[in-house]
């Protein structure tokens, strides 16, 4: 059994350390479950991403829905990032943080009439667009409005990235972007749209991809798309290649940020405008971790349960994709005994586990396991099933704790309801 250890995470004498802080005396400060984050490593891979590509026109774009909390979000915004929102409530969101209007990306596969409406009035930088319905929509509220709309299409470029189906999302079967037919013949109606520019070519084409195969495929075909628009006599501003990029979770070996730029940056030759990424995950995820308790240990016949007081209503991931977290001691001992279990929450359901049939070190009653790769996807996909309460996100930098957000109270679960 390995430990999972990053520049940020480490063990210290056999503690495990989110930065310069034991994650032992967080649980005594906040109590269990919660979630923490080191604040450089969020630092680390943004720095990362821009000298990959530092030679080249581009721009981040922070996928917000990866991890929304203010703090988080607002770590990426100082750093210079703009941030790619799916919602009004991410927008809305992202606007706490005093991100310029300009640095904002609305994304989303369903939006809103009035969430058009107000990407429109807060002159986003731009508004993705992903069916000939909504292209139709977005010219008649701008028009509405007497305002010009700035407009991508995201166009389905029909590869397989090869990871999850549940987040593969560039595939001609999958509900997002439209094929590269219907995005030229909407590009060659611009004289039709009177109350939009068409700035931009957009792609994403799934999540937690970890081969290099399936950014090149789609990159080069729509790069050629591109050209061919140009020749129309359509310039466009940006290229946007959406995010993606995977993490090692486990045992993957994924690419590194430098190979991703050294692949990509030789399709971008034929292209003369700024290059835009949308990566969440690469950004967040190892740089959280989900510390829980372990309240039992337990054996159905042969098979043995270690309960733990955090629970899929905390992280979903294991549960809807059966994505693997390591788990493992906050205080290592050599001399555990290895054992097969189970680690599961108190939720009724069956489902509610983090880790199957799973090699761990034998835990005890009052212990603390650390959840690993929590950062993204984690805590904005919590909920409150069973009436729990959310966890508190805490964020570490150095030594200094902050926290990020409180643990919700019964309370605050009551605010909007009534009998
Ligand atoms: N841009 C667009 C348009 C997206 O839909 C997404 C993610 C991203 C950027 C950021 O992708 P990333 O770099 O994080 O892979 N809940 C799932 C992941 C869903 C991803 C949805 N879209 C999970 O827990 O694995």
């Amino acid at each position: 059994m390995q430990f999972f250890e990053t520049d940020f995470i480490k063990y210290r004498n056999d503690e495990l350390y989110i930065e310069d802080v034991p994650l032992k005396q967080l649980t005594e400060q906040h109590g269990t479950p919660f979630y923490v984050y080191s604040k450089n490593h969020f630092i680390k891979q943004y720095r990362d991403f821009e000298n990959a590509f530092k030679g080249t026109k581009h721009k981040i774009f922070y996928a917000m829905k990866a991890n929304f909390n203010l703090s988080v979000v607002d770590t990426f915004v100082k750093l210079g990032s703009g941030v790619d929102v799916n919602s009004e409530g991410e927008l809305f969101r992202a606007l706490k943080t005093n991100v310029h209007p300009h640095s904002i990306i609305l994304t989303g596969v369903g939006k809103t009439k009035d969430e058009i409406r107000l990407g429109i009035e807060k002159d986003l930088l731009l508004i993705k667009a992903e069916s000939i319905e909504e292209v139709e929509l977005i010219n008649k509220i701008a028009g509405e409005i007497n305002k010009i709309a700035r407009v991508a299409i995201r166009v389905n470029p029909d590869v397989d990235p090869k990871t999850h189906p549940y987040i593969s999302t560039g595939l001609a079967n999958s509900k997002f972007g439209v094929d590269t037919r219907t995005a030229l013949s909407l590009y060659s109606r611009r004289n039709e749209f009177k109350n939009i520019q068409f700035t931009g070519l957009d792609m994403h084409i799934g999540s937690q991809i970890t081969s290099l195969d399936p950014f090149i495929e789609a990159v080069k075909k729509l790069c050629e798309m591109y050209c061919q628009l140009k020749k129309d006599g359509l310039k466009l501003d940006h290229f946007d290649v959406g995010g993606g990029i995977g993490v090692k979770y486990r045992n993957e070996t994924p690419f590194n940020i430098e190979e991703y730029a050294e692949k990509l940056i030789p399709c971008f030759t034929k292209i003369d405008c700024e290059i835009i990424f949308e990566p969440g995950r690469y950004l967040t995820a190892n740089g959280g971790i989900l510390v829980t308790e372990v309240i039992y240990n337990m054996s159905n016949g042969d098979k043995r349960f270690i309960i733990v007081d955090s629970a899929m209503n905390d992280l979903l991931r294991p549960t809807i994709y059966h994505a693997y977290h390591h788990i493992q001691p906050v205080k290592r001992i050599s001399s555990r005994n290895k054992i097969i279990a189970d680690v599961v929450g108190p939720i009724c359901e069956t489902g509610d586990y983090f880790a199957k049939d799973r090699e761990i070190f034998e835990t005890k009653t009052g212990e603390l396991l650390a959840v690993m790769s929590s950062g993204a996807y984690g805590m904005v996909m919590s909920s409150n099933y069973n009436a729990r309460r959310r966890a508190p996100e805490i964020m570490v930098n150095g030594d200094k704790v902050s926290v990020a957000r409180t643990r919700e109270t019964f309370e605050h679960m009551l605010w909007d309801e009534q009998i």
